[in-house]
């Protein structure tokens, strides 16, 4: 995505010095752009636990970097491989929902089976982490295109051409390594000339609607207005959204998708409303080990200041201020999810498919 004149990708490595990966400070959206520097592997997990990266595709390109930074240390200390694996173990535990996480640490880990020798790890995974991150950048385009044949659909049906879409959290650019999962078919259509309008939920507490998918469209110039998150259901019964699109941090073999708390009600609402309801994810957001989403799937529970306080700016300072009494106590669950029976369909690189285990597994026989 271009900021600015400037094409970036959500993390890099550094062109100077090698040993630097550049991150993209999340936390700091819309107000700074600060590009931030991981030097060793802690800081890869500080950087996901503490959301300056985020985002189910951006958590695994950054665990198969912080990875990277591992090994790097394990060569400068001259320590041996249980280090890899001790780091390995503790990247994997920094966020506990987005499967893309251990998919990426699992990837890199196997690559390194049997290797010994320090320079060839740190080689063989650095070769890895830019593997992970190409993949997903060809992913999304790919995902692009097969959302856009959904988005002309609905366009051709409509009399006047705008489709007004609806999409919740952030599963754009900044949640991946570029173009987003549920917001490349909006680009997609944009490119192929269709005009859309999206409504942006704010997405509560984290507000990565707000913060974060209304600045990216606003860059990209995209039409669009910032919802609260109740709202969606009362333009849905209104006939202003045409369409739903989000992203994944977890599916299922058998198509339940686990996504950003709120997402559930969107698509309960959608279903009442007959409205359709497509979630975009790559293959690395497929947790091939389970069937049932609400049994299987860990949700994460956040800080409960997350919700007791609200982020902005404010005199030109980004600052938090408290929006409750002392005594209230939060709960915070940061996902939910929604079983297959209220998703359309399920967006991939490889195709649109019913979210049911006989459909995925058409697109993905190999699993
Ligand atoms: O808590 P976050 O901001 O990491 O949650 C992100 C989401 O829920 C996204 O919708 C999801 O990761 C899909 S990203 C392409």
């Amino acid at each position: 995505m271009r900021i600015s004149g400037k094409k970036y990708r959500t993390i890099w490595q550094c062109e100077d010095n090698p040993s630097v990966i550049k991150i993209i400070d999340q936390r700091l959206l819309p107000h700074e752009f600060c590009i931030i520097d991981l030097l060793n592997y802690k800081d890869s997990i500080d950087a996901i636990s503490d959301m300056a990266v985020r985002g189910a595709p951006l958590i695994g390109g950054t665990a198969a970097w912080g990875m990277y930074l591992a090994a790097l240390e394990m060569k400068e200390k001259n320590l041996k491989k249980i280090f890899l694996e001790n780091a390995a173990k503790e990247i994997s535990e920094s966020r506990p929902t987005a499967v893309n996480l251990v998919w990426a640490i699992n990837k890199v880990m196997e690559k390194v089976k049997g290797l010994e020798d320090n320079e060839t790890i740190i080689k063989a995974i650095e070769s890895e982490a830019k593997d992970i991150c190409d993949e997903d950048v060809e992913n999304c385009r790919k995902i692009g295109l097969h959302g856009l044949e959904i988005i002309k659909e609905i366009a051709s049906q409509k009399r006047e051409n705008e489709v007004n879409i609806l999409t919740h959290c952030n599963a754009g650019w900044l949640a991946t390594i570029d173009n987003g999962t549920a917001t490349a078919p909006i680009y997609a259509a944009r490119d192929a000339g269709i005009d859309v309008h999206i409504w942006v939920d704010e997405t509560r507490p984290r507000n990565q609607g707000a913060s974060l998918t209304s600045w990216e469209l606003m860059h990209e110039e995209i039409p669009h207005t910032l919802i609260v998150d109740n709202a969606g259901g009362h333009l849905m019964q209104h006939g202003e959204i045409d369409l739903c699109i989000v992203g994944s941090d977890r599916t299922t073999r058998a198509g339940d998708v686990c996504n950003k708390i709120g997402t559930y009600l969107k698509a309960l609402a959608a279903k009442d409303n007959d409205i359709p309801f497509y979630v975009a994810l790559p293959d690395s957001t497929i947790d091939w080990s389970i069937r049932d989403g609400l049994k299987e799937i860990p949700i994460e529970e956040r800080d409960e200041l997350e919700v007791s306080e609200i982020r902005g700016i404010s005199d030109g300072e980004v600052r938090s201020v408290k929006i409750i009494n002392d005594e209230t106590p939060c709960s915070n669950y940061a996902f939910d999810v929604t079983p297959r029976k209220y998703i359309s369909g399920l967006i991939t690189p490889r195709g649109v498919c019913k979210a049911n285990e006989e459909e995925i597994s058409k697109l993905y026989p190999e699993y």
